[in-house]
């Protein structure tokens, strides 16, 4: 079991864990956007309600241990960029991440992943990095690709993506060890 450290930065990014105090941008920058979530596990929000749901979630996933949520935000302008997720295991961390539409495509995901990489690695006991991404999700599976991960197979049916379906949806598995 590990604690990873609540602030770490690349280039480009500053990563801290979310707060309630960050509903408002959160809200209308990133969560009620239907192109963030098409290939999420979860809809839309429909009100700063829902967002405060999850940033508590956030909150209090660091304090059990049964997560570590990061929020991502730009040196240069202060924006909010995304979130990136851990969930760890006895010797493996599973990652879930997320940006903001308007930045996608300019490598931050590649340069955040690489850095939450390093976190995981520099820590004895974990030796596996892995994400699932669905089918279709290009971006996805290329940032995997950039960052080093090695495509396992296909977990079948593994996940509901309700933006897409009701069913359970084929999912990318990939990893990186050591
Ligand atoms: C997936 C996501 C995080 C990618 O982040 P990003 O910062 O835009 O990705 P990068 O800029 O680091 O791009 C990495 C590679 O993917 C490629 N890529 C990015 N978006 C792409 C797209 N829509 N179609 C095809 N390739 C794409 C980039 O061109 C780059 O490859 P290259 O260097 O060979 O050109 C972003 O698209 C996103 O937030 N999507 C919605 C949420 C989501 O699906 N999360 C993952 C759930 S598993």
């Amino acid at each position: 079991m590990i604690i990873p450290e609540r602030q770490w930065e690349t280039s480009r990014l500053t990563a801290r864990p979310p707060l309630e105090s960050d509903a408002e941008i959160v809200f209308e920058e990133y969560a009620c956007d239907p192109l963030v979530t098409r290939y999420m596990t979860w809809q839309p929000h429909r009100s700063i309600g829902d967002t405060l749901v999850y940033l508590r979630r956030c909150e209090q996933v660091w304090k059990d241990g049964s997560a570590y949520p990061w929020s991502l935000w730009l040196k240069e302008t202060g924006d909010l960029a995304g979130f990136v997720e851990i969930r760890v295991g006895s010797t493996s961390v599973n990652v879930g991440y997320a940006l903001v539409s308007r930045h996608w495509r300019k490598g931050l995901m590649t340069e955040a992943l690489t850095a939450v990489i390093e976190l995981c690695f520099s820590q004895s006991s974990i030796f596996r990095v892995w994400a699932t991404c669905d089918i279709d999700n290009i971006a996805s599976a290329k940032v995997l690709e950039k960052v080093g991960m090695v495509k396992e197979g296909v977990l079948r049916r593994w996940l509901v993506h309700p933006n897409l379906s009701d069913k359970p949806r084929d999912a990318y598995c990939y990893s990186i060890v050591r």
